[in-house]
This record gives structure tokens, C-alpha cells and sequence, in this order.
């Protein structure tokens, strides 16, 4: 199954003109925020560890590296780019001494970081992967939390198992069953996480602008 994102490339001068919001999805500033007002309403405090898994350009991580103690961000992506770029958005925000952790990798390897980690989020990641692949981040991030970790996860959702149409989820996103972006429906993530340490919670409605549904995973 292609992954647009891991074949995307930019250069140095995309970067300079910003591409890489665009490419994250745009709205730079309001899903950013809206990331990070979210988890400190769930608990998020300076001294915790913050997994970003598919963190792209740090949208959400150029607030969330500002909030934390120094070193207690991580970053995961596929693309290096990306990760090139919120490098940039760091030095121009100012907060290189924040000593952030990143990690370009494609198999969600998390133990690379060797530690283990109080809270995680996956913004507008699980909306851009299949199932399987879905199914391979849960398996890893289980060995990556801490007891009473949580995990942060947002998807498109279908409320019809059955349902194979494109669904109109905002003005301009269609979602589809077997092609980026995805939607699922709610049931699939309990059965993914079956025989594991996690309980999953619904928690729905975010305030997302493009109408994607939050879950937690807590261990
Ligand atoms: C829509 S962007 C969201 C980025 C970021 N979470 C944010 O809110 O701006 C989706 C991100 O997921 C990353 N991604 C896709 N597949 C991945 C994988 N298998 N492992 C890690 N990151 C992945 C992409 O490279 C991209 O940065």
C-alpha cells in the first residue's frame, strides 16, 4: 500500500516557503494548538515524556516542546523532510536548547528511544494508514508506555461497518474504507488491541475542523 508520505520529498527552499505545513494539512496554528490545549486538559504536566508518533513538521510539537522540561519531547516520522523542517520551525521559535529527540523510522520502533514514556498522540496519522499498519503502531507503543500511560490517537470514523461509499466528513475531506485518508469504524480498534495490556476509551468529539474522532489507549 503507497504511503505518500514516506516518498514526499522537499527542498530546502519548499521548506523556507513553508511547504511543509501545507503538507501536514495546513491550519498550522489552530491544529497545533489544538493538540497541545488537549493534552493538558488530560493531564499533560512539564515533567512528563511525550511520544509524538508521526510528529511531521512539529505542528503540534513546536507548542509541546515549549511546555515540556528540557528533553522530554520525542519525535518519530517517517519522513525525514519533515522532520528537517520542524527542525527549522525549532530554531525559528527559538527553543533548540529544549533539546528535543527525534527519529525518522518507518516500522514505529519506539524502543529505539530506550524509554518509556507517560503520554503519546498520534495526530492525523492513523487517518493516512491501513489497518495492518495501524495494527503494528498499537503493538509497539504497548512496550513503549508506562504503566498508566496514555495514548492519544485521532481517526476518521463511519458509523456503518458495511458502508464501502466515500463519507463527506467536512467541506473538503472524503475518507474511504481502503484508501488514504481512511475512516473506520470504532469496533476495529478494540479488536486490534485484543490479548493486549491497553483499554481503549472513546472519546469522540475534539473540536477537530476536519471532524476527526479521538481515542485513548491507556496501559
Ligand atoms: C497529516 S501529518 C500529521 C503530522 C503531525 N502529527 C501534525 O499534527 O502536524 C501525518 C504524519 O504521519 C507521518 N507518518 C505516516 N506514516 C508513518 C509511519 N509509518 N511512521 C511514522 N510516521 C508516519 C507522516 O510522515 C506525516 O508527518
Amino acid at each position: 500500500m503507497k504511503n505518500y508520505y514516506k516518498d514526499l520529498k522537499l527542498t530546502k527552499s519548499e521548506i523556507e516557503d513553508n511547504k511543509h505545513r501545507e503538507v501536514v494539512g495546513g491550519l498550522w496554528e489552530e491544529i497545533g494548538k489544538l493538540q497541545f490545549d488537549f493534552l493538558v486538559s488530560k493531564g499533560l504536566k512539564p515533567e512528563y515524556s511525550l511520544l509524538d508518533v508521526g510528529c511531521g513538521a512539529l505542528r503540534g510539537g513546536i507548542p509541546f516542546i515549549n511546555y515540556l522540561n528540557k528533553g522530554n519531547y520525542y519525535g518519530i516520522d517517517i519522513n525525514q523532510y519533515l522532520i528537517e523542517a520542524g527542525k527549522r520551525e525549532l530554531e525559528k521559535a527559538g527553543l533548540l536548547d529544549k533539546q528535543p529527540n527525534f527519529l525518522v523510522n518507518e516500522g514505529f520502533q519506539f524502543d529505539l528511544f530506550s524509554r518509556k514514556f507517560d503520554f503519546a498522540i498520534a495526530q492525523s496519522v492513523f487517518t493516512h494508514l491501513p489497518l495492518n499498519v495501524i495494527h503494528r503502531c498499537l503493538v509497539n507503543i504497548e512496550k513503549s508506555l508506562k504503566k498508566g500511560g496514555k495514548f492519544f490517537v485521532t481517526f476518521f470514523e463511519s458509523d456503518d461497518k458495511f458502508n464501502l461509499e466515500g463519507i463527506s466528513q467536512c467541506r473538503d475531506v472524503i475518507t474511504f474504507l481502503d484508501r488514504d485518508p481512511y475512516h473506520y469504524h470504532y469496533s476495529v480498534f478494540p479488536y486490534l488491541i485484543e490479548g493486549l495490556p491497553l483499554k481503549i476509551e472513546y472519546i469522540g468529539d475534539w473540536k477537530h475542523p476536519r471532524n476527526q474522532k479521538m481515542l485513548c489507549f491507556s496501559k
